[in-house]
């Protein structure tokens, strides 16, 4: 969805220096076409399948997007209350939304429970209990599954693989069978899947074959124990390529796991997040001072970690790309924002020509971008701008300073 037209950078039809005329930097930009694509993509490998497509609120949260998804039929995956809302706001139902998180609060469990969710993703016998008696107390059954810790190795960054049982995500298959036997027992929960997330940028298909092997596992235990299972839900986690991943292949990934499930009634859950919606969006910033010393040279950008913190926080590579061409010398450059932090850097050791005051686009920063900034240093949030085709839209303005102070009181007038 981005290309160049004499030079200068487009995102479909819209220039990019024309959407930092008019709404000034930082500012993250979505492709609505490249969102219905990921999205289409994933759905239709998956044909021969009874399944849904639960996309992962927490990775891209605006409520323009989630309408987008909810007009394509998407369901959701939603990890809070908060997340809900987004959902039920942008016209999303209630009953294709799965809700994972391993300390829902209890307004949060009866929240959903009000609202008809689909299914609650259990991740403790505590949670078991507690969900139990919430649903009694609302007289409402509780759709729910378990979170199952398979133990798999998702060979991914440390800080996003939850399927090891060192993480604190999902119980044991062992203790996933006595939360299911406790469940059967209970009139006011109601068994419907199988659930598991093993991480996040998973680059391999192994974790993935490894993970439902152990959810068909206990399905058959189940089932012999006159315990039925409608969906084995098996997280989001697919990675995308930053710089030079060799993601999987959806139809090949789609592929293998409808041969694992041949025969089998169980229909199939995801709950996608990057692979919808990263490689959709790019921040646009614009840069703020060039300056050198013996040893690099720095870039000095209007963006910073709190606008885009992967990079500080996991080490991730994002690739950085000037909106209009230079032909000078390149020089290595280190992209780094204003905050008072030496990990307030956007990507380092850079090849690219540049002057003070062009624009940059930092890519693939269409998942885990906006919904990780924060207010750092007192900074506004960025303005995001959905792109579709020629047109363009602001689906959520820039933050003021007046929108943070509104939140605060002096300690007296
Ligand atoms: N389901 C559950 C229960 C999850 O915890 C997650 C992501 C997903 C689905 C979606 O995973 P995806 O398809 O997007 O990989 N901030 C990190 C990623 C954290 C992922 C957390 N859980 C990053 O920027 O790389």
């Amino acid at each position: 969805m981005l290309h160049r037209v004499d030079g200068d950078l487009y995102m479909e039809q819209v220039s990019l220096t024309e959407i930092a005329e008019q709404h000034g930097t930082p500012t993250y930009i979505y492709s609505e076409t490249a969102i219905r694509s990921a999205y289409e993509a994933f759905d239709s490998a998956f044909a021969t399948h009874p399944h849904t497509v639960c996309y992962a609120v927490k990775a891209c949260s605006n409520i323009s997007i989630l309408q987008l998804l909810a007009e394509l039929g998407a369901g959701f995956d939603i990890v809070s209350g908060g997340e809900l809302t987004r959902v039920l706001r942008a016209g999303g139902e209630a009953r294709r939304v799965v809700f994972s998180g391993v300390g829902k609060q209890n307004w949060e469990i009866e929240y959903a429970l009000t609202s008809g969710i689909g299914c609650l993703n259990i991740e403790s016998a505590s949670e078991l209990q507690r969900v139990a008696s919430i649903a009694a107390a609302k007289q409402l059954r509780a759709p729910v599954s378990v979170r199952v810790n398979p133990d798999v190795d998702p060979k991914t960054h440390p800080y996003i693989a939850t399927g090891l049982k060192e993480n604190k995500f999902g119980v044991s298959a062992t203790e996933a069978l006595a939360m299911y036997q406790q469940a059967a027992k209970d009139p006011w929960l109601d068994i419907v899947g199988i659930d598991c997330h093993i991480g996040s940028q998973i680059t391999e298909l192994e974790p993935f074959l490894d993970a439902l092997r152990k959810l068909l596992e206990l399905c058959d235990e189940l089932e012999s124990q006159g315990i039925e299972i409608n969906h084995l839900d098996l997280g989001g986690g697919l990675g995308v390529r930053y710089r030079d991943e060799e993601p999987l292949d959806t139809e090949s990934f789609a592929a293998a796991i409808t041969q694992s499930m041949s025969g089998r009634p169980q229909s199939l859950l995801f709950e996608p997040g990057r692979i919808i919606v990263a490689n959709a969006g790019l921040l646009l910033t614009r840069v703020n001072t060039l300056k050198s010393n013996e040893d690099r040279n720095f870039a000095v950008i209007d963006a910073a970690m709190n606008d885009l913190i992967r990079p500080a926080l996991y080490g991730a590579w994002q690739e950085v790309t000037p909106v209009h061409e230079h032909d000078q010398d390149r020089k290595s450059w280190d992209i780094v924002g204003p905050v008072c932090e030496t990990g307030d850097f956007l990507a380092k050791d850079r090849e690219i020509c540049l002057e003070e005051n062009d624009l940059l686009a930092i890519l693939s920063a269409g998942a885990y971008g906006f919904v990780m900034s924060s207010n750092y240093n007192s900074r506004g949030r960025a303005a995001e701008i959905l792109v579709t085709g020629s047109e363009h839209r602001c689906i959520r303005r820039r933050e003021t300073i007046e929108d943070q102070l509104a939140l605060e009181s002096l300690r007296r007038q």
